[in-house]
């Protein structure tokens, strides 16, 4: 399973990427708005440390627009995913830019019909919005299983994407479904690598080591 981080941090993705467990990047218009950086800097800096997949969305509403948007960001570098989404215009913008060889990122994804359309226009991933689906009080985790059930049914290329990643548990529960990808905030990311009793485990240790005799 890919691990991606959700943020236009460099700091945040630098460190990451660092740790060898980082696949790739998300972000969006108002996780870049909150680093007050010119998009394109940001974009050019996260690819230069090499992540193998930067999604960058457009926020053009119209398909000549998203055409537009998506063909520079695409020039930017060859690990620029488009982030296109999920409307009637952004299926259209989708099926060409896919046609021309730019790998698309539906987004604001939340049902599995949408997901297949995602699929048969050509999206190298969609994005389904679980966290925010749980916050109306529907199961976000159940529409990660009608895709990959739906995916795997038509044999379709496109990758599950899991975002709007609030825990831990959302990771865990994605793995198991078999989802290809989940992306989430960094604070996520760093759950996943600590548990109390490895700390607890570690200073057990240490501390036993100084009784051992050296020299
Ligand atoms: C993913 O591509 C989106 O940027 C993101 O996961 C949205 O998450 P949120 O619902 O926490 O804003």
């Amino acid at each position: 399973m890919k691990l991606f981080l959700d943020t236009a941090s460099v700091t945040e993705i630098r460190t990451m990427w660092e740790t060898g467990i980082l696949d790739g990047v998300t972000t969006n218009p108002t996780l870049v708005a909150k680093e007050g950086r010119k998009f394109e800097d940001v974009l050019r800096e996260v690819c230069a440390l090499g992540v193998p997949s930067v999604s960058a969305e457009v926020v053009g509403t119209t398909t000549d627009l998203m055409l537009t948007e998506g063909r520079h960001l695409r020039e930017i570098h060859p690990s620029i995913y488009v982030k296109v989404p999920m409307t009637a215009a952004g299926l259209k913008a989708t099926k060409i830019l896919a046609s021309e060889g730019t790998r698309v990122n539906m987004t604001l994804v939340f049902s599995a019909n949408q997901a297949l359309l995602a699929a048969k226009v050509g999206a190298a991933y969609v994005s389904p919005f679980i966290g925010r689906l749980d916050d109306q009080g529907q199961d976000g985790m159940e529409l990660i299983d009608d895709i990959v059930t739906i995916y795997e049914n038509y044999d379709y290329a496109t990758e599950v994407l899991v975002a709007s990643v609030r825990h831990p548990v959302h990771v865990l529960e994605a793995a198991k479904i078999g989802a290809d990808i989940a992306t989430m905030p960094y604070a996520v990311m760093e759950k996943l690598v600590q548990h109390p009793l490895t700390d607890l485990g570690l200073a057990r240790f240490l501390k036993d080591w100084e009784k051992v005799p050296k020299g």
